[in-house]
């Protein structure tokens, strides 16, 4: 599978709960040109590249009788481990001072069927005073994992989920999400699963992997999407935890809606042709260890923003036509007068059986106009050579106008999905500084956590990236100062056990 094409498409893909087959060859785009916008409004934003030489070759080595999920540092860890004190090389700014945590798919059992489909796992490390404080990593105690029963047992919904995705803190609560049915509450303090969340019987469908808090509120802004109607719910949540509105939003049909996000006045989704298909989830329910997928791509049904106020209604979201496409993350979104703003890492299809592997196509950055007076969209490449995923950004700047994005690189490799670089997007003048770790180091999401509160620019913080070293089969956390991502880490913890690659994490203040 071709870097920024496959591989990215298959991690992103691991957030959602869905089956896959084999990695596919599909190339990696070749051109430094970007394509044309596809609407007649000028480009705005200068498009970028990276030379291709400065991304190593992969040194991966791979085992054919092997899924690829369960090798290598994707394989789980199966021990419930407690460290403390970690060694640290380099120095550890004080100043972090709070609960690094991430979550991962991790099965306990050698049969599963597919990287997504194992259990939670999240992996905590305790930072403050410039020491490692403490890491342990715990189950997320589901109702699949405690009754040892894989993935796929009736169709999952409620507290009958996995919880494998992410991690966020809001209202005082540390809770998981899996994409589908209940988060899940966790004790920050030693990463113990408290129960299922259901916001005191206010959720009763899913709830999103990638809420949003905004900065101006302390409300998180979220959002679930089901099997049947109601297909997409709205959601906000109050700073104190409290779920104090919940609209149903009409859609033709059920997709895979994996992300969304926010302006200081807007909600902003986006409606994919990844659709639902009710007999391929029978045949998937039947049999969880086919992989056989529940939703696929029908083109046919195109692709549309969806922008509504935010804690608006449904009678007001307006939708805007774009070329057939899918995104599963997004680096950020704002207002600009009438015009709203997202970018996002495109794939120009998923889970298409028409390409090879029928997973998913080629890999981009892009970014979306939306002019809401005129009513047109224009979609602007940005860059096409290692665009970059799993993206991060300043928590103060969600939802408002930005400079930095912070993205996981990703490299050729034919037969798994390969992690590469660290990547710090500038979104004004569309440069970007890459940190390569090594050809057998291989970084995750970047999460960054401000440095100053009084230093407002949005590379003021840290980047926290879980590397992963193939030569000794060891991880460490790496530190590194936003402001200068191509020197590299100033610290990296060293991990008891590695850490598999995962998928989302964050940041728990100590005073918060
Ligand atoms: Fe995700």
């Amino acid at each position: 599978m071709g870097a920024g094409s496959l591989p990215m498409a298959a991690v992103l893909a691991a957030c959602a709960e869905e089956g896959a087959g084999a990695p596919s060859s599909t190339p990696m785009p070749t051109t430094t040109t970007p394509p044309p916008s596809t609407s007649a409004a000028a480009t705005t934003v200068p498009p970028t590249t990276v030379p291709p030489t400065t991304v190593p070759p992969t040194t991966v080595p791979f085992d054919p009788a092997t899924p690829w999920w369960l090798q290598g540092n994707y394989a789980p860890v199966l021990q419930e481990v407690d460290a403390f004190d970690l060694t640290v090389i380099g120095a550890l700014p004080p100043e972090l001072d709070g609960l690094y945590v991430k979550n991962s798919s991790n099965p306990p059992r050698s049969d599963s069927p597919h990287w997504f489909f194992g259990d939670g796992m999240v992996h905590g490390l305790q930072l403050g005073g410039g020491a490692a404080q403490w890491y342990r990593n715990r189950y997320v105690h589901t109702v699949p994992y405690l009754g040892n029963l894989g993935f796929g047992q009736g169709a999952p919904s409620g507290a009958n989920n996995q919880s494998n995705v992410s991690v966020f803190w809001h209202g005082g609560r540390l809770l998981t999400s899996g994409e589908v049915g209940f988060p899940f509450e966790l004790q920050p303090g030693d990463l113990s699963t408290v129960g299922a969340h259901d916001f005191a019987g206010a959720l009763a469908g899913s709830f999103t992997a990638h809420p949003k808090i905004d900065p101006a509120t302390g409300r998180l802004h979220a959002f679930g999407y089901g099997f049947t109607p109601p297909f997409l719910e709205y959601y906000i949540v109050e700073p104190d935890g409290t779920m104090s509105h919940r609209e149903p939003i009409d859609l033709p049909r059920s997709t895979m809606i994996h992300d969304f996000q926010i302006t200081e006045t807007d909600v902003v989704f986006w409606d994919m042709p990844l659709v639902f298909d009710l007999q391929l989830a029978i045949e998937y329910i039947n049999d969880p260890s086919s992989g056989v997928l529940p939703y696929q791509w029908q083109p046919q049904f195109g692709s549309r923003i969806g922008i509504m106020p935010l804690a608006g209604g449904a009678a007001q979201i307006r939708w805007f036509d774009i070329d057939p496409c899918y995104v599963f993350h997004s680096v950020n979104a704002f207002r600009r007068g009438p015009e709203v703003v997202v970018d996002v890492c495109r794939l120009s299809s998923m889970f298409d059986p028409s390409t090879a592997g029928g997973l998913g196509g080629e890999s981009s950055l892009h970014r979306w106009t939306v002019d809401t007076v005129a009513g047109t969209v224009t979609d602007d490449v940005l860059e096409t050579v290692d665009p970059g995923d799993l993206p991060g950004r300043d928590p103060r700047r969600v939802g408002r106008d930005y400079r930095y994005g912070f993205l996981t690189g990703n490299r050729e490799n034919a037969h798994t999905v390969e992690l590469g670089g660290l990547i710090k997007h500038d979104f004004v003048s569309g440069t970007r500084e890459v940190w390569e770790p090594g050809p057998t180091r291989h970084a995750t999401e970047p999460l960054f956590v401000p440095t100053d509160p009084t230093d407002l620019a949005d590379d003021a913080g840290w980047l926290l990236s879980f590397v992963h070293d193939d030569a000794t089969d060891q991880s460490v956390l790496a530190v590194l100062d936003a402001t200068d991502v191509a020197a590299g880490p100033v610290a990296e913890v060293v991990m008891l056990q590695r850490v598999p690659y995962g998928f989302h994490g964050t940041w728990v203040p100590s005073d918060s």
